[in-house]
């Protein structure tokens, strides 16, 4: 399995997203026997205990890179070393690979946050940490006050939106670029162009789409609750995009292509 490396910590290429996913457990007992070795969830998602249950029924756990996040109304470092410990009590795993900032707070100072996130490393409860949705001032504050390295930065990315200056901004950082609907919440299948491209490789428009972003570096999580779409998803290296076929996939961003609401903010009080 390739592997993107950030400040010396490895992530699998292509990893399996965990949100709403239905019979998580399942899934990702199957997705790790089909090869996969990165699984990614969160508090929010409400999982965590079903998706440890997979990742410890499939027996590989040793060499599977779990990622979970923090969610932003615990950032505060009392709040996060609690909700941390609670995590790793719900997936019964000897550890967190991967510990993530969910979404930015603005009401908790970034470095208190990250200053939290990096005793618990060096406490042993996380192997690595990062961040997910930070835009580029975020990023670079992140990796000002951070006493140990911000491996990723997790954001939607797909070929839909026009992400090059947050991908930019991890590089300049030494981060990797995790990439969140990176199908576009399937709306990848019936695109003309991904159609296209994809019949000239035997391929589906979702694995022209995915192949799009690996190729370039960025770490994928494609969800899905199918186990036959555990397999296609994860059949991006037996082909290879012509330059060509990359610029057209680059030109179908715009400014509308975002899915995630961005401006989605909980009730901080
Ligand atoms: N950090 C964040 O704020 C954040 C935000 C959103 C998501 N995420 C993470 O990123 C993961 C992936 O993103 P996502 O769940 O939003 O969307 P996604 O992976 O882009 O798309 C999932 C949807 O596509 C369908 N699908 C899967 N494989 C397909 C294929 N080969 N062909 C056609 N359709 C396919 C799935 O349906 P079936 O299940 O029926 O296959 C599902 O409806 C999440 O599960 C979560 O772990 C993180």
């Amino acid at each position: 399995m390739q592997v993107v490396e950030a400040h010396g910590f490895k992530i699998p290429i292509v990893g399996l997203g965990t949100w709403a996913v239905r019979h998580p457990a399942r899934i990702v007992e199957q997705a790790i026997r089909v090869g996969y070795r990165h699984i990614d969830t969160a508090q929010m998602y409400g999982n965590e205990a079903e998706v440890g249950e997979g990742v410890r029924n499939s027996g590989k756990r040793a060499e599977v890179v779990v990622t979970t996040k923090v969610q932003p109304t615990l950032l505060a470092p009392h709040d996060l070393e609690r909700s941390v410990k609670e995590s790793l009590a719900r997936l019964r795993l000897d550890v967190i690979d991967l510990l993530l900032i969910h979404w930015p707070n603005p009401r908790v100072p970034l470095a208190e946050t990250l200053g939290a996130m990096s005793k618990m490393k060096r406490e042993g409860y996380t192997r690595a940490i990062g961040v997910s949705n930070f835009t580029v001032a975020l990023l670079d504050e992140a990796n000002k006050v951070s006493p140990e390295p911000v491996v990723c930065n997790q954001i939607e990315c797909h070929p839909f939106l026009n992400q090059d200056k947050v991908i930019a901004a991890c590089k300049r950082h030494g981060m990797a670029v995790v990439a969140y609907s990176p199908i576009a919440r399937g709306g990848a299948t019936g695109n003309r162009i991904l159609e296209h491209i994809g019949v000239a490789h035997a391929k589906s428009a979702a694995q022209v789409g995915l192949r799009y972003l690996v190729q370039q570096g960025i770490v994928v999580i494609p969800r899905t609750s199918r186990i036959e779409r555990l397999e296609e998803n994860f059949a991006l290296f037996d082909f290879e995009l012509s330059e060509a076929e990359m610029q057209d996939i680059y030109k179908l961003a715009h400014p509308s292509g975002r899915i995630v609401d961005w401006t989605w903010s909980p009730k901080w009080d």
